[in-house]
């Protein structure tokens, strides 16, 4: 049994999170940690089919916001119970691409669901497992929109239901972000995502050396 820890990563959608997650992951384990890297939705075959229907479905622009919560929250439970719990049993370090947090900011502060109910659900959803440190991908959502134009020109054919989502929507999640970052201080670090992808990385390594040293 070594050090664990359950660490997680959120922000909208062109931060730049999932490009940190796999270079944290190559730097932890570069030091002989144990890592587990992971993703929602996804994560666990059963989960990469709840993400393929969540993402890529066609008929997706009529998926109804509980349907969709649902969704997230059975690929969530799936991964609990089938990775990150057991994981963190073994000693190590559980990175996670988005998690309980991404709910209650594009489902709650984002499409309007309610809070207390949805605090709820997230519970049962994860049986309680909270992350040790959250690592937030801070970007201005006029900054995350033109990073995705721009990938988007690239990729044209691969068109994805939640990226069609206006500025307005990013703007209600990126504020959302700070109200949950307002209510447990503690538990979240702030990334500046507008610098470059190698200065995000170190900034988000120290605080992870941090937090493993206190822990
Ligand atoms: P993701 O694959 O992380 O996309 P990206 O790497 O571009 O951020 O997430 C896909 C989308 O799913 C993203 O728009 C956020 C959304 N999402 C929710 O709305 N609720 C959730 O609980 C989760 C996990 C994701």
């Amino acid at each position: 049994m070594g050090l664990n820890m359950f660490i997680t990563l959120e922000g909208i959608d062109g931060s730049g999170k999932s490009t940190q997650a796999r270079a944290l992951a190559q730097a932890l384990q570069a030091q002989g940690r144990h890592v587990v890297l992971t993703r929602e939705p996804g994560g666990t075959e059963i989960g990469d089919a709840i993400r393929h229907l969540l993402l890529d479905h066609p008929g997706g622009q009529a998926m109804s916001v509980r349907a969709e919560l649902l969704l997230f929250c059975a690929s969530r439970a799936q991964l609990v119970d089938e990775l990150i719990r057991p994981s963190l049993q073994r000693g190590g370090v559980v990175l996670c691409d988005r998690y309980t947090d991404s709910s209650l900011a594009y489902q709650g502060y984002g499409r309007g669901v309610d809070l207390e109910q949805l605090r709820r659900l997230l519970d049962f959803a994860t049986d309680g497992l909270t992350p040790d440190l959250t690592l937030y991908y801070d970007l201005d959502p006029q900054l995350g929109l033109e990073r995705r134009r721009r990938a988007r020109l690239l990729t044209a054919d691969d068109w994805n239901r939640l990226d069609a989502q206006e500025l307005a929507f990013h703007q209600r999640v990126h504020a959302g972000y700070e109200a949950l970052i307002a209510q447990q201080p503690a538990r979240w670090a702030r990334l500046d995502a507008s610098q470059p992808v190698e200065a995000v990385l170190a900034a988000s390594l120290a605080i992870i050396q941090e937090r493993l040293g206190q822990h």
